[in-house]
């Protein structure tokens, strides 16, 4: 089984940042999880350098643009390695190999008669680097760029888009995963409704000399677009003469695209109709995944909020970045990136839930088994099989949301299996175990199931976060390159009577010192302060009754309570406490709406107000999380509204 996986190609007009690092980290994962499987994987990615763009981004900085285009590719390419993003091949638009086959291309859909020479007035939006219709416009501007299109005459040249366009909507249609998220599907379905125009391909070298001449009129360049898209092939091997490499051959057929909304269009659109001209089979699939705002706001050079992630994984490490991105966002949704958000993961799910756990076991390891690993129980109890059945039963899980796509599911099925082993530990009480030698078999029997518990967990981790994994693959002397194969995987890894040791704790816990001015992000960026747990911090970090007094903890009703739009976390709560206040609360995977309408639940009163979604929230709902689950906090009998807690 072959699996070929891409970005898109970034544009050399701007550094990488958070949004690049994302889909770059997406398609990492994905192709580590499909080695994983035993699949042979080509991951590739790279830089778009031709365009208006890129001409005016070199302009103003006085390089020429392929000496602009060098630096900045190479920003690119030194950025990813730090991410622990391992692609086999990467791919630039001013590679002369690329040129060619662009070239070739061109000429054998001229040849063909599917491009063709024409007048054109249009409206182009210099942003996008595409001419808009009319339809696209709001209140007469772009909607991604906010800028007035301007209205262009010229004779170019076209593909002939239209030709293919019912080729199209029947090919999405009769292949359901071709597109997905559903959304975006039915939102390329809904635009193909309409008749298709045809595509400007060229730019008059008058205007635009950074492109690819065209190889039947070199009076013109190819349209940047046009040039781009054509990567996914020329990095394969592919042919315009029909004389391909064998990397075309062995994973064409299995092409899977990622990138966000934004470019939608392009590869929903054009790239499978220039395929069909071509005939060339068409990509497998296209994954879209939403966009990462940074405290809600878009992120934005003029704003001075554009994250980068060097600087993300000098602050937090490569592994807390990765699974903060893969967690947070839910693919296809658009999620919004916070310092607060970031520590609050690493602290509550790395931290506690994963690190404790690791920490825990291996101490016990330590402390009663000798550091070694004690035999295999000869019984399972209730307790165990409870374990061993969620073990299973998490990798199936785990497997069916990474073809889904769906990486933060994937990741709560593993946390769900962390919650479960570190409540196992607390049902089991070793430390009591430890006491009577009569019960030594137990203990050991507990402390097996501990450890082989931890070689599961650090299976799929391998492609989430590569070293965690791998320390916990060392950790526990196990196989560092295992694979995910389907069938019972309990009890087949650990090496009975063998040393296992933990050289430090695996993720710190995280304090957050905030700015004067809250500026959180900027905060990230210049300090860090990671502290090892250990029982002097935990005594140091006890809070006095004056720091507790200031809390303003009361009893809410919920009069109210709704969905937010696009987000699968969060409800919107009307509460009397006792006057009337708007909370989101992050419960939404765990109560709907209607489950929580009058409800007493325990807030936090004196919250500084923040905007989630869109939608400000004046407080927080407590509640306990167990295993994954989450149950809202409440009073033992009903009280009046606004009833202060102490
Ligand atoms: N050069 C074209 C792509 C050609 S592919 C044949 C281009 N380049 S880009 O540099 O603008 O990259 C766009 C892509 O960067 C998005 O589709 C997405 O993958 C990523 N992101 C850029 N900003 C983003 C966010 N704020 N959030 C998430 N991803 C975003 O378009």
């Amino acid at each position: 089984m072959n699996t070929y996986i891409t970005t898109p190609i970034f544009y050399v007009n701007a550094e990488p940042h958070l949004g690049h690092a994302y889909t770059t980290i997406i398609a990492d994962t994905y192709s580590r999880f499909s080695k994983l499987c035993g699949k042979n994987v080509r991951f590739q990615t790279g830089t778009d350098e031709h365009g208006d763009k890129i001409d005016e981004a070199a302009q103003k900085s006085g390089y020429t643009p392929k000496e602009y285009a060098d630096r900045i590719s190479g920003m690119f390419r030194d950025t990813w390695p730090g991410l622990s993003i391992e692609y086999d091949n990467f791919i630039r638009t001013t590679d002369e190999n690329h040129k060619a086959v662009v070239r070739g291309v061109l000429q054998k859909l001229y040849d063909k008669g599917d491009i063709f020479f024409s007048d054109y007035t249009g409206l182009y939006c210099q942003g996008c680097e595409r001419f808009l219709t009319d339809k696209e416009l709001v209140d007469g501007l772009c909607p991604d760029h906010l800028k007035a299109p301007e209205e262009i005459k010229e004779k170019n040249y076209f593909f002939k888009m239209s030709k293919y366009q019912q080729w199209l909507i029947d090919h999405i249609k009769s292949h359901p995963d071709f597109i997905s998220p559903v959304g975006y599907k039915n939102e390329v379905l809904s635009f193909l409704s309409e008749p298709l125009a045809d595509l400007c391909i060229s730019r008059p070298v008058s205007r635009l000399t950074w492109g690819i001449p065209l190889p039947f009129d070199e009076t013109f360049v190819t349209y940047v677009w046009f040039d781009a898209l054509i990567n996914y092939l020329s990095g394969l091997g592919y042919s315009p003469s029909g004389d391909h490499g064998p990397d075309f051959t062995t994973f064409w057929p299995d092409a899977e695209h990622i990138v966000a909304k934004d470019i939608l269009k392009p590869h929903a659109i054009f790239w499978p109709t220039m395929l069909k001209a071509m005939d060339v089979l068409p990509y497998k699939k296209l994954h879209v995944h939403g966009y990462w705002n940074v405290n809600e706001t878009k992120m934005s050079k003029s704003i001075g909020n554009v994250i980068r992630p060097q600087q993300l994984v000098d602050d937090f490490g490569v592994d807390t970045v990765r699974y903060f991105l893969l967690r947070e966002m839910s693919f296809g949704v658009d999620a919004s990136f916070s310092t607060d958000a970031i520590v609050a993961r690493q602290n509550s799910d790395l931290a506690n839930d994963l690190g404790n756990l690791v920490s825990r076991t291996m101490a016990m390891v330590k402390k009663f088994t000798g550091g070694k690993i004690p035999p295999k129980p000869q019984k399972v109890e209730d307790l165990d099989q409870k374990l061993i059945e969620a073990a299973e039963s998490m990798l199936d899980d785990f497997i069916d949301s990474m073809e889904a796509f769906l990486f933060h599911r994937a990741i709560q099925s593993v946390w769900e299996l962390i919650g479960l082993a570190n409540k196992y530990i607390v049902e089991n009480e070793p430390w009591a175990l430890a006491k009577d030698p009569a019960k030594r078999g137990r203990l050991e029997e507990v402390i097996y199931n501990l450890l082989e518990v931890l070689r599961i967990i650090s299976l799929p981790l391998h492609a989430i976060m590569p070293q965690t994994a791998a320390k916990m693959a060392h950790a526990l002397n196990v196989e560092s390159n295992p694979h995910l194969t389907g069938g019972p995987v309990w009890s087949t890894g650990l090496q009975v009577g063998s040393e296992v040791s933990l050289q430090e704790a695996l993720f710190p816990r995280l304090e957050m010192k905030k700015d004067t001015d809250g500026g959180a992000v900027q905060q990230a960026s210049k300090s860090k302060s990671k502290k090892k747990i250990s029982d002097t911090d935990k005594t140091d970090s006890l809070m006095s009754f004056e720091q507790f007094k200031q809390f303003d903890l009361r009893v809410a009703t919920i009069s109210a309570a709704e969905r937010i739009a696009k987000s699968e976390r969060l409800l919107k709560l009307t509460v009397m406490a006792p006057e009337e206040r708007t909370i989101v609360a992050g419960i939404a995977e765990h109560y709907a709406p209607e489950d929580v309408v009058g409800k007493q639940v325990i807030i936090v009163a004196n919250l500084k107000p923040a905007k989630l979604m869109g939608v400000e929230s004046h407080g927080m709902v407590l509640a306990a999380k167990d295993s994954g689950k989450l149950f809202l906090s409440t009073v033992s009998a009903p009280v009046a509204p606004g009833t202060k807690v102490s």
